[in-house]
């Protein structure tokens, strides 16, 4: 069985795959539709969201499968003090698939170690976000027709950005692409994914200037400042506008960028860029929905339904294949010093980490502790 947690729980064929079959979806849904007939999958939902829960439930739907829905924790039983891991074995036991959000890192991770079906991480805290790398990577090649030899910059939040986090993941298995950090001080990307990169020896320059870094790209992924993850207000207060990309700044862009955002938007990209062709974030939203359809296929190993399966196997690369090798992990009284990790908030778990490079990595949340 099958989850996905973290976007490199699929490989860059499985990841061509599920491409190739979103794309098929958009062209000829009602050969879906009927797809997931009889299925149910349940979505948990332990932090506010509009898009990703109601994408989730979309595709569900219109691949002819039912959906039941947790969504407001005060009426749930882990208001009662019920643990993640005994709530996921119940609701496991009603459905097919589930998906869940949660606001502790490393939660999804957890789900699927209780579950006895597939499941979905649809973003755990600050960590992770693997169903929106897909909408993003469905958009940038429909957009720029392949990933090898971009150059993408990330822009705001990239501390607590979990959907920058997954992408670039994503993108460090492709050849050749160049990643530009644009972020201030305070809100750098975590030391475990520039580690990552420099494993992989992709490269990439850190900037505090969009204006410094726009003329160079291909592709720009701007970010909300995550105001739930401070525990500062005012710190958020004298960062929320940091960036904010008007008209003006893409007269220094090149013609063919493409400008991508999850979404929501707060302030960060005014609305006179929506007018802009260049402008790609609400074609991500229904990327998501096809990629999400395309992942409920494949995670309840439905393919065999659809004629799609023997399409996709004959199709080259989308791109290269750099798979990241995953090292031993060790079990133990590990505590991990992530104050968000749900090792931290889950009665009873056991920490888990794994060395990398003379840090201690927690399987959780991927928080580095340096052990010299
Ligand atoms: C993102 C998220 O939840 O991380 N939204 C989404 O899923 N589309 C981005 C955000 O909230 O800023």
């Amino acid at each position: 069985m099958k989850s996905l947690i973290d976007i490199l729980n699929l490989s860059t064929d499985e990841i061509d795959e599920l491409i190739r079959t979103a794309i098929s979806i958009s062209d000829n849904p009602e050969k879906y539709s009927d797809i997931c007939r009889g299925k149910t999958l349940a979505n948990l939902f332990f932090e506010p969201s509009t898009r990703t829960r109601m994408s989730i439930e979309s595709a569900m739907y219109s691949l002819g499968g039912n959906v039941i829905n947790m969504n407001d924790q005060s009426t749930s039983s882990a208001s009662k003090g019920e643990s993640l891991s005994d709530t996921i074995r119940v609701v496991s036991s009603y459905v097919d698939i589930l998906a869940i959000r949660h606001p502790s890192e490393g939660a999804g991770l957890l789900a699927s170690e209780f579950s006895s079906v597939p499941v979905i991480n649809a973003g755990d805290g600050g960590h992770c976000h693997p169903t929106q790398t897909l909408a993003d990577l469905l958009t940038i090649y429909r957009e720029k027709g392949s990933f090898d030899g971009l150059t993408i910059g990330f822009c705001g939040d990239l501390k607590y950005g979990r959907t920058v986090h997954s992408l670039i993941k994503a993108l460090l298995r492709y050849e050749d692409v160049k990643i530009y950090l644009i972020s201030p001080e305070e809100l750098v990307l975590p030391s475990y994914l520039k580690d990552y990169m420099k494993e992989l020896g992709n490269s990439y320059i850190e900037t505090i200037s969009l204006e410094e870094a726009i003329p160079n790209l291909d592709v720009l992924y701007m970010t909300r400042i995550q105001k739930e993850r401070f525990q500062d207000i005012k710190t958020y207060e004298n960062l929320k506008d940091v960036y904010i990309l008007k008209k003006e700044n893409l007269n220094l862009a090149k013609d063919n960028l493409s400008i991508m955002h999850p979404l929501p938007r707060v302030n960060e990209i005014s609305i006179e860029v929506d007018d802009d062709p260049r402008a790609c974030y609400f074609k991500q939203v229904l990327n998501g929905k096809y990629m999400r359809m395309a992942l409920i296929i494949k995670l309840l190993s439905l393919y065999e339904k659809t004629a799609s399966d023997k399409e996709t196997a004959n199709h080259n690369n989308i791109g290269s294949n750099k798979e990241i090798i995953s090292n031993e992990k060790i079990d133990s009284d590990f505590k991990c010093k992530n104050p968000h990790c749900i090792t931290n908030h889950e009665r009873g778990l056991k920490g888990k980490y794994e060395i990398t490079d003379g840090k201690k990595q927690c399987v959780y949340c991927e928080y580095e502790e340096d052990i010299s």
